[in-house]
């Protein structure tokens, strides 16, 4: 609605993030505009994630924030949506009887209708879809408008869901089972997206490898005879050659399936990042096993290492699980083992948290004490730490090609950017450099969370994005 504002909350994953900007990017198309801040805002959006965090807790606690709000100005929406709503449904309204609109996992290009459909029921409305249909386009977030948070890099969706059953997982069942969103959709927003000045790209799925999968099994349902066609590799080498897009990342492949062709794909096409984000989860064979992973600690290894051989200098991430239901101490070694050996430049590390309606949350009576899972962490952070160090330190004196996010938060005088590998790094530039912009700079120090350096030259200026008024001319 026109000459309304709204601001919308995040909370929870990249995959949250961007809903969030196609949820801005539709309120925006129905013209509303962006309030500085909650207390003016007309249109609140709580866009929520049920994926490690205590996510009630904080959902209930900011609801309970808004009530008084509400309470002033009645005229006010507050909208629900994210893999909470997904799996709360009713329940949200019958705590909070404030919110107005409550809305699932695939149905977010329906937000502005919701609000439109509830200003005239004048009642809380929830709609919560079980799926997604294969032929509906417009429930890829990336099909919808968008209010980018930069204007130089972009998140593309490429596929929803997950058809895996990792036995601590809340995805399958909030995001339902996995879409792939067709080849050329995907092209053509990624030669849209570099036509409107983007130069970086993520692409983004639960299980990126198994892209296409899904595609081809309905066409030899359909009668015809197809290979196993499109491969992410044939996704990556596709994107990776669009005119203008300097930097293709991606997340997450799943080990199991992470494919030698992948692997070509990221050794071969230059704009494709040496950055390999694979997720461990455990060191354990026993626990991996336990969780339905589907590899082994060595054959994890085993990926890795030919990743390695074949992309020169691989910045390595991961995500780690502590605590997992049944987790003994020996196998909590097995994982510092793993991690030691995988080098890994960083690491997000998780102490297991029990998700209603997963696997692993029926084994209470296996349930690891917290002490015990905030002991084994913080030795996890340790080795993580000692190894990002080390993978920094080899970085000092490297000349790194870095893309500028713009002026450091601690200090204004320092400008933050991001190597291909995707680390920060923080150095002194004589002139302010627009973000965007890509520069060359020499790695002097190492953190084991970031990198200083000194500018060595600026390659590429930002495009100019704000037009000259007519008048101005
Ligand atoms: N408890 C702790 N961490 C979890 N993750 C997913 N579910 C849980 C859970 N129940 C972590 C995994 C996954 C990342 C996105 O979140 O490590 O890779
Ligand atoms: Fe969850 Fe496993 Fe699917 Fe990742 S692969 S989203 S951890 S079920």
């Amino acid at each position: 609605m026109a000459g309304q504002t709204y601001v919308v909350r995040t909370f929870g994953c990249q995959m949250n993030e961007h809903d969030s900007e196609r949820i801005a990017g539709l309120l925006e198309a129905d013209g509303l505009r962006p309030a500085a801040d909650v207390d003016d805002a007309d249109v609140v959006v709580l866009n929520t994630c049920c994926i490690r965090e205590n996510a009630d807790n904080k959902l209930y606690g900011h609801l309970g924030q808004l009530k008084a709000l509400k309470q002033r100005r009645p005229d006010m929406q507050i909208v629900v949506g994210g893999c909470l709503a997904q799996k709360d449904r009713d329940l949200i309204v019958s705590k909070a009887p404030h919110v107005d609109v409550v809305f699932g996992t695939h149905n977010v290009h329906r937000a502005v209708e919701l609000l439109g459909e509830q200003r005239v029921a004048g009642r809380s409305i929830v709609e919560i879809l079980e799926e997604t249909a294969a032929d509906d386009h417009e429930s890829f977030p990336s099909a919808l408008p968008a209010r980018r948070e930069v204007p130089y890099a972009a998140w593309v969706t490429i596929q929803i869901g997950c058809d895996n059953s990792c036995a601590f997982c809340i995805v399958p069942a909030v995001r339902g089972r996995e879409i792939s969103r067709g080849f050329d959709d995907i092209v053509d927003e990624v030669r849209a997206l570099a036509a409107d000045g983007v130069t970086e790209v993520t692409l983004l799925g639960q299980n990126v490898n198994s892209y296409g999968r899904d595609l081809t099994l309905a066409r030899r349902r359909a009668g015809e005879s197809v290979r196993v066609r499109p491969l992410f590799a044939d996704l990556l080498r596709a994107v990776g050659e669009v005119d203008g897009i300097r930097r293709v990342r991606y997340t997450s492949p799943h080990p199991k399936d992470l494919r030698p062709e992948t692997i070509e794909a990221m050794a071969t096409v230059p704009t494709v990042c040496e950055h390999l984000h694979l997720p461990l989860q455990a060191g354990s064979d026993r626990v991996l096993a336990a969780m339905h992973r589907g590899y082994t600690a060595e054959r994890y290894l085993q990926r890795l290492a030919a990743a390695r051989a074949a992309v020169p200098e691989l910045a390595v991430t991961t995500d780690i699980i502590v605590g997992f239901p049944g987790e003994t101490d020996e196998d909590f070694e097995r994982t510092l083992e793993v991690a030691a050996e995988a080098r890994y430049d960083s690491a997000y590390t998780f102490i297991y948290s029990p998700r209603p309606g997963t696997e692993a949350a029926e084994r209470v009576d296996e349930f690891v004490p917290a002490e015990v899972s905030a002991e084994r962490f913080e030795r996890l952070r340790v080795v993580v730490e000692r190894s990002a160090l080390a993978r920094h330190r080899a970085r000092v004196g490297a000349t790194e090609e870095v893309m500028v996010e713009g002026p450091s938060r601690k200090d204004p005088d320092v400008t933050t950017g991001r190597t291909r590998h995707n680390k920060l790094v923080h150095f002194r530039s004589p002139e302010s450099l627009r973000p965007g912009s890509y520069a060359e700079v020499t790695v002097t120090a190492a953190a084991p969370h970031h990198l200083i350096g000194a500018l060595a030259r600026v390659t590429i200026p930002a495009r100019h994005r704000t037009r000259i008024p007519v008048a101005a001319v």
